[in-house]
């Protein structure tokens, strides 16, 4: 605490530090609910007699923005807003107002968790930081020659960039395109949301798997005001029948699918049914977003066509993202599309943030155009595949007959059901108590008894060690 009172001034020790705690509170660096510290160490902190904190305290209380009791302290009111009516607004109302709605709370509460070092992480979505090309970056930022324009870009990103990719799509999925049909954006996530709020319009039908990456993201759909329809997949992906119904019953606006090893099942849509839906998508003139982070993250052979190399008049909108291949934190990803929707949703960005910064679009594009690349990919490849098997090998040995999946071929998750799972709520907090999280999988679909756990986020070892901490919280959420 930086802070201290003030010995030369004429007003009272106690007044000073009340007058302190009041503007933390007001400004919100104090919240409601917080502790204020002990009076015994703020003395000391202040080098003040007992009794100055004693007297500061109750003018706090007073004004009713502390409450006080014996054993648990001095804590901040929970309702403070309007007695701070001098200069503070009601900041609960504009935090309840607001056209985003709030992620789901146990996103929230399961993210605070991540923080701690001690926990094994199955929940985030992403690589551990040992898979990301930390060093090869290192070399490319000290020894590559930087010649970028620092002002605003264009809005769809730099086009070199755009270029590059241009090659790596075409190299790696097919993808004939170039630079003017690209735009950059903060991941595939924003992809994702330049489409909802630049594409659709409030009371518009979509369709979307269910479980899936969407689910997730229900909030950003239903913040748009979008009627969210639900496709539950087979070990196939979704069935095209099943779409059709639904557009007979609701007329769906668009279809979003994530192809290849889905997450969180893992699937892959067959040949025959990529080509039906886009039949589908052409006799009804329905768009079908194509979601493909994962596709490059399998061990194996995998030549499973994109939907946008196989439909070739315009109906897809092809997304992409650096996150499960390179770096999440390096936020690249892009849109391929035709031209007047490219521009729409670059137009949308310009409005939201002036368009993608230089360094991270410069660090990507001399990675995916250097010989880094592929070596990386290849290295990454074969560590996902030892994780994977590592993290099936553990549950085989551990919880054999409790959880259930199929081995998907690619990606970074494994989708389990958990047999006769009662309590899920009971399950999360047992795992917390014993170190390890997981994405609950009511919060990537509709049904309930299912986590997703994120394989490629920890090490072996650690995941040895997670897979056995979820078996003791499993017994323990069992036991009444
Ligand atoms: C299918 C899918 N789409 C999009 C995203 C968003 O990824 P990012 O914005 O990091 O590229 C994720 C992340 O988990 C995902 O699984």
């Amino acid at each position: 605490m930086e802070w201290k009172p003030n010995r030369d001034d004429q007003k009272p020790l106690y007044k000073q530090i009340a007058a302190y705690f009041e503007a933390e509170i007001s400004s919100g660096h104090l919240p409601p609910a917080s502790t204020l510290p002990s009076e015994r160490a703020l003395a000391a902190t202040y080098a003040v007699n007992r009794s100055t904190i004693v007297a500061a305290y109750a003018e706090l209380e007073s004004m009713g923005l502390v409450t006080r009791q014996k054993g648990s302290g001095t804590k901040v009111s929970s309702d403070i807003w309007g007695l701070l009516n001098k200069r503070m607004p009601n900041w609960n109302h504009y935090v309840e107002a607001g056209s985003v709605l709030p992620n789901f709370p146990i996103v929230q509460r399961l993210r605070e968790q991540s923080k701690d070092d001690r926990i094994i992480n199955f929940m985030s979505g992403e690589l551990s930081s040992d898979l990301f090309p930390t060093e090869q970056f290192q070399t490319i930022l000290s020894s590559h020659r930087f010649t970028e324009n620092l002002g605003y870009d264009e809005p769809q990103g730099n086009e070199r960039l755009r270029a590059v990719i241009a090659e790596h799509v075409q190299a790696y999925r097919n993808i004939q395109t170039d630079a003017s049909s690209i735009l950059i954006t903060s991941g595939a996530q924003q992809a994702l949301h330049l489409i909802v709020q630049g594409l659709l319009q409030q009371g518009d039908a979509v369709a979307i798997e269910d479980p899936s990456y969407c689910c997730y993201t229900l909030p950003l759909f239903r913040s748009a005001g979008l009627h969210v329809h639900l496709v539950k997949p087979d070990n196939n992906g979704i069935r095209p029948a099943d779409l059709i119904e639904l557009h007979k019953k609701h007329r769906i606006r668009m279809i979003f699918l994530n192809p290849d090893f889905q997450n969180p099942t893992g699937t892959v849509l067959s040949l025959e049914r990529r080509k039906k839906i886009l039949d589908i998508s052409s006799e009804f003139g329905i768009p079908v977003i194509e979601d493909d982070p994962y596709s490059l993250t399998s061990a194996g052979e995998f030549n499973q066509p994109t939907l946008k190399s196989l439909g070739l008049n315009g109906n897809v909108l092809y997304i992409s993202s650096l996150s499960k291949i390179v770096a999440s934190g390096l936020r690249v990803g892009w849109v391929i599309g035709p031209h007047p929707v490219i521009q729409r949703l670059a137009d949308i960005k310009q409005q939201v943030d002036f368009g993608h910064s230089i360094f991270p679009q410069w660090v990507a594009k001399e990675f995916l155009d250097s010989a880094y690349f592929p070596h990386h990919i290849s290295l990454l490849r074969q560590k996902l595949e030892r994780r994977k098997q590592e993290m099936v090998t553990s549950l085989q040995a551990l919880l054999p007959e409790q959880v259930e999946y199929e081995t998907p071929q690619g990606g970074i998750h494994l989708w389990c059901k958990i047999n006769g799972l009662s309590n899920e709520n009971r399950l999360i907090e047992e795992a917390i108590k014993k170190g390890v999280i997981f994405t609950p999988g009511r919060i990537m679909g509709s049904e309930s008894g299912f986590v997703r756990f994120t394989y490629g986020r920890g090490n072996e070892q650690q995941i040895r060690e997670g897979i056995k901490r979820f078996k003791e919280a499993l017994i323990e959420s069992t036991m009444t």
